[in-house]
């Protein structure tokens, strides 16, 4: 190689070593530069924090950027301050009450500091060996409150809580709550989990009903997917044509996954072609990169969901259909909608009952890919995974099904 063919590949590689730190599709955001700002949920999780006896749950789909917001959470706190302690874990499913708080609160490091005569010497005073082998609430609490009484704040981070799937488990946390509460301890208590309500995550929930500040993590707006686009951009030093940026996110339908990695496999994309403006064309490349990256479990449920020997089998486009339906916030979307994009895509007046078969079978047979709710006259349904309808979408660019222009306005 001569010597502009290796700076061009010197060149070359720095730029995809800043992509790959700019984007993140398979890590949480760790850094405030690279955190979208969820603001809702921040004002919300933050007015709690002020609240003597309000302790929070943050609750959401699969992906959409909990532990990422619980992660970056502290630097948003009004006033920094050094006796607050800011204990942050993930559970896993061998975890019980006392290995959680166990990890609580080996994670916080206090000193000790002991006079002896004239001497004063500081020792590491250990927090955990305060909890007993049968922790319970009440124990959990009392450490809490004598933290307090040394002056010490605390905001206390339990991330991945469904892992717990032991009901009687659960409800010592939401004892946990209750005492905190009732004893008007300062301090918060943060819940993170995936679950469509706080119910599915904390059953007894209803005896700490006011003690609690429900904070549902919505999928992200197109406008908060716009801008994890545009901080990586501004980290790489490259540019998004706006109709880039429009069809990025109209493939991610608001999950954050999908504008990291398409953000990443198109500046690779645009770096490869030694141009600094990322346009459609190389969105179209991360396309083939996204698919090649898919993970077995998605690939797997589409084709079970879609295959067929029947030649004029129409499974594969009433699930695109279904993924074309922009859904509410919480991912539900109602077969009239699916009526209409199905029309499109074919250019043939299906009705509803055309197609009921399809989406029942989805539900069970073939998958589930897609889960219903609702009465019998009035369904509703939503994907099973949220990371399927992205997927179903560029897969259905892919075979031609959809073209570029028909996701973009
Ligand atoms: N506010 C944000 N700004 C930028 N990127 C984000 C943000 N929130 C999430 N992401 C990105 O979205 C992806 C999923 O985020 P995260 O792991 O935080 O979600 P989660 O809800 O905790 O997922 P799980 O339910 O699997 O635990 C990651 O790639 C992360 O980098
Ligand atoms: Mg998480």
């Amino acid at each position: 190689m001569d010597q502009e063919g290796q700076e061009a590949l010197k060149k070359n590689l720095e730029l995809r070593f800043k992509a790959s730190k700019a984007f993140n599709p398979r890590t949480p955001i760790n850094e405030t530069r690279l955190f979208v700002r969820r603001i809702k949920q921040l004002v919300k999780v933050i007015d709690a924090i002020g609240q003597v006896g309000a302790h929070v749950v943050i609750y959401g789909e699969r992906g959409v950027g909990k532990t990422s917001f619980a992660n970056v959470l502290e630097n948003f706190l009004p006033a920094p301050d050094s006796r607050l302690l800011i204990p942050r874990i993930a559970c896993n499913s061998a975890d019980t009450f006392l290995s959680v708080w166990k990890r609580v609160f080996s994670s916080i490091s206090l000193n000790q500091k002991r006079v002896q005569g004239f001497s004063e010497t500081t020792t590491p005073f250990k927090v955990e060996e305060q909890l007993t082998e049968h922790a319970t609430p009440d124990e959990v609490v009392g450490i809490l409150e004598s933290l307090q009484k040394n002056n010490f704040g605390f905001i206390v981070i339990i991330d991945e809580f469904d892992r717990i799937e032991d009901k009687p488990t659960q409800n010592l946390f939401a004892d946990t709550i209750k005492g905190l509460s009732d004893r008007a301890i300062r301090g918060t208590l943060i819940i993170v989990g995936v679950g469509e309500s706080v119910d599915q995550l904390i059953e007894s929930h209803h005896s700490i009903e006011r003690a609690i500040v429900q904070i549902h993590m919505p999928r992200m707006s197109t406008s908060e997917l716009k801008e994890i686009l545009e901080k990586g951009c501004v980290e790489t030093g490259l540019q998004m044509d706006e109709r880039a940026k429009t069809y990025i996110c109209r493939l991610a339908q608001g999950m954050p996954y999908y504008a990291h990695l398409l953000g990443l496999y198109a500046s690779y994309s645009a770096i490869d072609r030694e141009v600094t403006i990322i346009l459609i064309e190389h969105v179209a490349k991360a396309l083939v990169s996204a698919i090649e990256e898919t993970q077995e479990t998605i690939r797997s449920l589409y084709h079970k969901a879609i295959h067929s020997n029947y030649k004029n089998a129409i499974y594969e486009k009433v699930l695109l259909a279904c993924a074309l339906v922009i859904p509410d916030e919480r991912g539900y979307f109602s077969p009239s909608y699916v009526r209409e994009k199905l029309r499109s895509i074919t250019g043939k007046p299906y009705e509803i009952p055309h197609f009921m078969k399809h989406l029942n079978e989805f539900c069970e047979e073939r998958g589930p890919i897609l889960r219903k709710i609702g009465e019998r006259y009035r369904p509703k349904y939503i994907f099973t995974n949220p990371l399927m309808p992205s997927h179903v979408l560029i897969r259905g660019v892919q075979s031609g099904m959809i073209k570029e222009e028909d996701l973009l306005p």
